[in-house]
């Protein structure tokens, strides 16, 4: 199985910094943000890796993780060209990149769960797409899954609720297979004029092709200062 890391977009909570240095190189622990996604991957057995980000970032990617040979996997990148145009947008530009069923992590996602169960799930179910949900105590801040936990299923997403009516945050972990590129082909920009990952996942609820798992440990969203703090006391802690 082969893995798409986005790592674009424009890092606008964690300015100044991001002014400079794409949001997935500042550090955490004592490494590059990306290094963490990267190495979840390695460690699940996934060792083709594709990074998609913005044209201006390509050279301090390279000059950081080059083609993975340090971190032991093989790494290319492919530019988003539409700057910012969405979670979506950013993952269709893999679409040259990967053969069936593949996976997809958003690069400022950290977490502490070893991918391989949910990776061996989704090569076995029926579904064509799978999301890994997380509880978070501020649920204005994600897209939020509405779940009915007896029959196992997703009723909605809703992205960034006024007012959320479930704590269970949709986690920048993604399973889909290569019908997704049709999919995204169906989407229109959302109000704030991006392809939104949540109407991608709510056209798989509709056609109940969406299962999910629930993360069992440490899950961080690194993309504000008080979370990149947190992450990094997590990872100096850990290490
Ligand atoms: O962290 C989980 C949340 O991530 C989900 O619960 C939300 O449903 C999802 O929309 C996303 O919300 P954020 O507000 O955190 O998205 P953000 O704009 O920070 O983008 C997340 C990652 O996606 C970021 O690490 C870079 C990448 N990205 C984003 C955009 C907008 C791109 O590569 N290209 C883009 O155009």
């Amino acid at each position: 199985m082969k893995a798409v890391i986005l790592a674009g977009g424009s890092g606008t909570r964690l300015s100044p910094f991001t002014k400079i240095i794409n949001k997935h190189l500042l550090p955490v622990g004592s490494y590059p943000m990306i290094y963490w996604p990267i190495k979840r991957l390695k460690q699940a057995g996934i060792n083709e890796i594709l990074i998609v980000t913005n044209e201006e970032d390509l050279v301090s990617f390279k000059k950081v993780l080059g083609a993975g040979e340090e971190l032991g996997v093989i790494l290319s990148y492919t530019i988003q060209k539409e700057k910012g145009k969405g979670i979506a947008n950013a993952l269709n530009c893999a679409k040259d990149f990967v053969d069936d069923k593949f996976v997809v992590l958003l690069g400022d996602n950290l977490f502490d769960d070893d991918l391989s169960p949910y990776l061996e799930d989704f090569k076995k179910e029926k579904y064509e797409a799978k999301v890994l949900l997380k509880e978070v105590k501020d649920p204005k801040r994600y897209g939020i899954a509405f779940i009915d936990e007896i029959k196992h299923t997703i009723i909605s997403i809703i992205e960034k609720p006024k007012n959320p009516i479930s704590k269970y945050c949709v986690t920048g972990i993604y399973f889909y297979d290569r019908n997704v590129f049709g999919l995204i082909q169906s989407l229109s920009p959302s109000k704030r004029g991006e392809l939104e990952i949540t109407d991608l996942n709510n056209l798989y609820i509709n056609r109940n092709e969406l299962n999910y798992d629930i993360l069992k440990g440490w899950w961080l969203d690194a993309g504000t200062h008080e979370a990149l703090f947190e992450a990094n006391k997590h990872f100096f802690e850990g290490e």
